[in-house]
C-alpha cells in the first residue's frame, strides 16, 4: 500500500494567507496541516508517500518535508501544475503506484482517530475502492454515499436535494490500481475537473465493490480561515502539553500549555491555556493569551489580550485592545497608533485581507 498526498490547489477560500504561501502548511497546533496526513499515512504502515504539487508553494513544500526521513517516511514528488481535479491528482501518481494499491489523502484534511481502520477495513475484502464517511448535519452541501447494511456503496451523489443519508465523503480514499483506468475515460464534470467522485462511481458501475468506513473522532477540512480555527482549537484540546520553555516568577499560567524550549512567558503576563506557543516567541508582561491559540515561532506578544486565535509566526502582536477569532498571517505587525494625530486606525492590508474593526 503506497500513500499519495494531494498538496496541490489553489487555496482561494484561504486568501489572502494563500498568496504567499501553499494552504497545506498553514499551521494547525503549531503543526503544518500537511504533516497530519503524513503521521496518519505511517501510523497506518504506509511510508512510501507521493506529494502531489501544485503551482503554488512546490519549494516552501519540498523545503518542510525534504525526502521524508525526518517524519520516518520516504517522499517522492510529482508535480500536478494547474489543478484539474482530485482525480487528475491521483492521475499523475499511477507510474509511482504500479501494482500498488493506495490511500488518497487530501493535503488540507486533518482526522483526528487517524486512517488505520479504513485501510484495515478495504484490505479486509476485494474492494474497487474504500471510502471515508462521516455523519453530517448538513447532507445538501456534501458529497453524499447511500451504502447497504454491509457497507457497501450503493450511489455516491454530490450536493443531493434530498440525501439518502447522512453519510458525507470526506478526504481520505483507499484506491486499487483500477482506479487509474476508470480516470482515463472521465470527462470533466460542470466546474471543469476530473472529480474523484465520478471516478468511484465508475468503479461501482463497472461491478467492483466499494468499501465504505465510518470515521469515529472528529474530521476538519481547513479550507477556509474559521476551519483553521476549528482545527486549531480541536487539536490543542487533544495535545499534550510541554512546558518546556520559560515561564519567569510573577507570570500568571493555567491550563494545557505546550511551550517550546526556547519560548518565554514573562512576568506580568497572563496565559490560560490550551495553548501552544512556539520557538523563539515572548509573550510580554501585561499581555494576556487566552484559551485556543497557538503562537508561531519567533513572534512577540505584547499589551493585546488574544484568544481562539492562530498567529503563524515571525509577528509582532503589540496592539492595546482585544483580537479574537484571528488568523494572522506570517510575518504581520499588529501595533497600535495610540498617541499620533490624527486618531485612527492605520492599515497595510494585503489583497483579499478580510477584517473587522
Ligand atoms: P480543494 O480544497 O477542493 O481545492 P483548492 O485547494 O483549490 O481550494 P479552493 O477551493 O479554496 O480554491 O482541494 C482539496 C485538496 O486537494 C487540497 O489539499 C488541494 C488538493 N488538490 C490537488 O492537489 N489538486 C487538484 O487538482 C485539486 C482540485 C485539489
Amino acid at each position: 500500500m503506497k500513500g499519495v498526498l494531494l498538496s496541490g490547489g489553489t487555496g482561494t477560500r484561504l486568501r489572502p494567507i494563500t498568496h504567499t504561501g501553499p494552504k497545506q502548511l498553514v499551521p494547525v497546533a503549531n503543526k503544518p496541516v500537511l504533516q497530519y496526513g503524513i503521521e496518519d499515512l505511517k501510523e497506518a504502515g504506509i511510508t512510501e508517500i507521493a506529494i502531489i504539487l501544485g503551482n503554488k508553494g512546490r519549494d516552501e513544500i519540498q523545503e518542510y518535508l525534504g525526502n521524508g526521513s525526518r517524519f520516518g517516511v520516504d517522499i517522492t514528488y510529482i508535480v500536478q501544475g494547474e489543478p484539474l481535479g482530485l482525480a487528475h491528482a491521483a492521475g499523475c501518481a499511477r507510474d509511482f503506484v504500479g501494482d500498488d494499491d493506495f490511500v488518497m489523502y487530501l493535503g488540507d484534511n486533518i482526522l483526528n482517530q487517524g486512517i488505520e481502520d479504513l485501510v484495515e477495513s478495504f484490505q479486509a475484502g476485494d474492494y474497487g475502492a474504500g471510502i471515508a464517511l462521516q455523519h453530517v448535519e448538513n447532507p445538501t452541501q456534501f458529497g453524499i454515499a447511500d451504502v447497504d447494511d454491509g457497507g457497501n456503496v450503493v450511489q455516491l451523489i454530490e450536493k443531493p436535494d434530498q440525501p439518502p443519508t447522512d453519510l458525507a465523503l470526506i478526504g481520505v480514499y483507499v484506491f486499487s490500481n483500477e482506479v487509474f483506468a476508470a480516470i482515463e475515460e472521465l470527462e470533466p464534470s460542470w466546474r471543469g475537473e476530473l472529480e474523484i467522485t465520478d471516478a468511484i462511481q465508475s468503479l461501482l458501475d463497472s461491478g467492483h465493490q466499494i468499501d465504505s468506513h465510518v470515521v469515529e473522532g472528529w474530521w476538519k477540512d481547513t479550507g477556509k480561515p474559521a476551519d483553521i480555527l476549528d482545527a486549531n482549537r480541536l487539536a490543542l484540546d487533544e495535545r499534550p502539553g510541554s512546558r518546556d520553555g520559560e515561564i519567569e516568577d510573577g507570570a500568571e499560567v493555567s491550563g494545557h500549555i505546550d511551550l517550546a524550549d526556547d519560548a518565554v512567558i514573562e512576568d506580568g503576563a497572563v496565559v490560560r491555556g490550551p495553548i501552544s506557543i512556539a520557538s523563539g516567541s515572548t509573550v510580554m508582561g501585561g499581555a494576556y493569551v487566552g484559551p485556543y491559540t497557538s503562537i508561531g515561532p519567533n513572534t512577540t506578544i505584547k499589551n493585546v489580550h488574544i484568544e481562539n486565535s492562530v498567529v503563524i509566526g515571525d509577528s509582532e502582536v503589540t496592539t492595546n485592545g482585544k483580537i479574537v477569532d484571528s488568523l494572522v498571517g506570517r510575518g504581520a505587525t499588529i501595533s497600535s497608533s495610540e498617541g499620533l494625530l490624527p486618531e485612527g486606525r492605520r492599515l497595510t492590508i494585503g489583497e483579499n485581507s478580510n477584517l473587522k474593526l
